[in-house]
């Protein structure tokens, strides 16, 4: 990797030298400290120290490898002249944390930005790769401005089942559909649970996991083509002991995160991630991303970015492959080489003086994968921002993962105040729920969810699941998970719990989505909707005490990224005294 010609830092003007280095009486017993580590004066005096924020976790199937890869990470710290120390972080693990990781995005975000300030750190490497594992690390790290590499956590290998290849996430809602549809029974379902995720590692479809971490490279805070590696590859190790190495250089040449984390390098994640197909979930983590790096992303951004930017990705939910394949079709490094009319290359990244640089000599290997762009998966990108009376500051849908014939319907509205009353009830005839109805659920945003919940693939009821219907119009303030697809309008912004518009529906109201006119409306006029605003009354708060009570305190709208005020406003932290 050829490095820009910078000055190189010295060692007393390493950050870490105020802990180690000074007279005084702090720095004697710093060092004092470090041997009782068991470290001699010459592993580490003068050495730039780099933090390794380990997202690892028991719990975590997705991180569960990270334990090794730290010992990668470290190994290239120490080559390159380093100091690697490991920190536990937080794990945020999408399949067991509730009501939902996404409650929880923040606090990582604060906990890597707190423990990277407070302690002697030099440098940063991230690991991570679950979901809001990505986002919330990068928030930390860009609010912080260090040095930062980010390794992706790598997708898990593809599942199996008898002769077929499975998706993580996108087949496990088809075949519990299948399962409720009384088309398996529970041998096939036992058989299922053993084949979906077969070995650690994030999702392996394009879902929100792949999607971030896809978002990261294209950013250029990893090393290249790091995002598509499978976690348990080879490869992966050696990954993680590149990115040691790198991060000892970029804390020499003094290399922060700023520098890299440009509006020109959001703006090409953002193509990145409409051309992969990729998850709903990067329109908030983005945004929330950028705001901490100073730059002013909005889901206008997205839309207009959306429809200059063709699908190239064929990958599950969206298409037919998996990140194995797209990984051996020649990953992101590939994927962009057919992009780069529309990226800023000229902008570095932590491995190159140049995007352009980066990506000189990488090329597909697959096109069935990664598609000519004369062959497009779909002509625009994946992902619509919808306006209407329904959804004043926006709304979202991933329309190429919706039956074509639903981008334009009008339906009566069968509303659900919650999820557990929808649960409870979405399968009673009674409720006369047909294929045309537009299902509508409320109280499920960031604040009513609370937290936002992937609930926003509203079930189909059962008996259409019988004859055959896989598709409706859904509406809600939640998000979907990155592994789900559907006709389903996410993100609804102000969300009901604050009384935005989809709090006054009611069954029966009309409801019109028209993806091309980006529209979501219902056909209810404005005196009618005043009227039932003047009735309408605040739920109660979810949390008296605690970090809900913060959250609750703080979070911002799905529009704006759902960043916690206190954390996303500009404003300088001082460096702590560390004499
Ligand atoms: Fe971790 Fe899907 S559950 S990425
Ligand atoms: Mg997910």
């Amino acid at each position: 990797m050829s490095a820009p010609e910078r000055r190189r830092k010295r060692p007393e003007e390493l950050r870490s030298h105020q802990w180690y280095g000074t007279e005084g009486l702090r720095s004697f017993s710093h060092r004092a400290r470090t041997r009782q580590l068991g470290y001699l004066p010459e592993e580490h005096l003068g050495k730039p120290v780099i933090a390794i924020l380990n997202t690892w976790s028991d719990i975590n199937p997705c991180h569960v490898h990270l334990r090794d890869r730290a010992q990668a990470v470290k190994r290239g710290v120490w080559q390159a002249g380093g100091f690697p120390l490991e920190f536990p972080v937080s794990t945020l693990s999408e399949t067991f944390q509730k009501p939902t990781p996404m409650l929880y995005r923040n606090l990582l975000a604060m906990e890597t930005e707190e423990l990277c300030r407070s302690y002697p750190v030099d440098g940063v490497v991230l690991l991570g790769g679950c979901d809001k594992s990505t986002p919330a690390l990068l928030m930390g790290a860009a609010t912080v401005d260090l040095p930062t590499v980010f390794v992706p956590a790598g997708p898990m290998l593809p599942g199996h089942w008898r002769d077929e290849v499975l998706g993580s996430g996108t087949d496990m809602w088809k075949y519990w559909d299948d399962k409720r549809a009384g088309l398996i029974g529970e041998c096939e379902l036992s058989e299922l649970e053993r084949g979906l995720a077969r070995s650690p590692g994030h999702c392996m479809t394009m879902g929100t996991a792949s999607t971030l971490t896809a978002a990261a490279e294209a950013l250029g805070v990893t090393v290249p083509g790091a995002s598509s590696i499978p976690a348990v590859d080879s490869g992966h190790d050696r990954m993680a002991a590149a990115s040691g190495l790198r991060v000892v250089e970029l804390v020499r040449q003094d290399l922060r995160l700023s520098e890299i984390l440009t509006r020109e390098a959001y703006e090409d994640a953002v193509a990145t991630v409409l051309a992969l197909g990729g998850s709903t979930n990067a329109v908030i983590h983005l945004i929330a991303m950028a705001g901490r790096s100073g730059v002013r992303l909005t889901l206008d951004d997205f839309d207009r970015t959306a429809r200059t930017v063709p699908v190239l990705a064929d990958l599950r939910p969206g298409g037919r492959y998996l990140m194995e394949d797209f990984h051996f079709a020649g990953g992101l490094p590939g994927f962009l080489s057919r992009l780069t009319d529309i990226l800023h290359l000229d902008r570095p990244t932590v491995a190159h003086r140049t995007l352009r640089e980066q990506l000189d000599g990488a090329g597909v290997h697959n096109s069935e994968v990664i598609r000519e762009r004369d062959n497009p998966l779909a002509e625009e990108g994946g992902v619509a921002v919808l306006r209407g009376n329904l959804c004043p500051d926006g709304a979202v849908i991933k329309h190429i993962a919706a039956e074509p014939r639903l981008l334009k319907h009008t339906g009566p509205a069968v509303v659900f105040d919650d999820y557990k009353t929808m649960q409870a009830t979405i399968n009673d005839p009674g409720l006369g729920i047909t294929e045309d109805s537009v299902l509508v659920l409320r109280n499920a945003g960031p604040l009513g969810g609370p937290g936002m919940p992937e609930y926003g693939m509203l079930p189909i009821p059962e008996h259409l699941l019988k004859r055959g219907v896989r598709d409706m119009v859904r509406i809600s303030d939640a998000r979907m998970s990155g592994t789900s697809y559907g006709a389903c309008v996410l993100h609804i912004a102000p969300e009901s719990y604050v009384g935005g518009p989809l709090a006054l529906v009611r069954d029966g109201d009309p409801v019109t989505l028209d993806v091309a006119a980006r529209v979501l409306r219902m056909e209810v006029d404005d005196a009618e909707l005043e009227r039932r605003r003047a009735l309408w009354s605040a739920p109660p708060p979810r949390y008296e005490r605690g970090y809900g009570a913060l959250y609750q305190e703080q979070m911002t709208q799905a529009d704006t990224g759902c960043d916690f005020r206190f954390l996303a406003r500009p404003g300088a932290v001082p460096e702590p005294y560390a004499g």
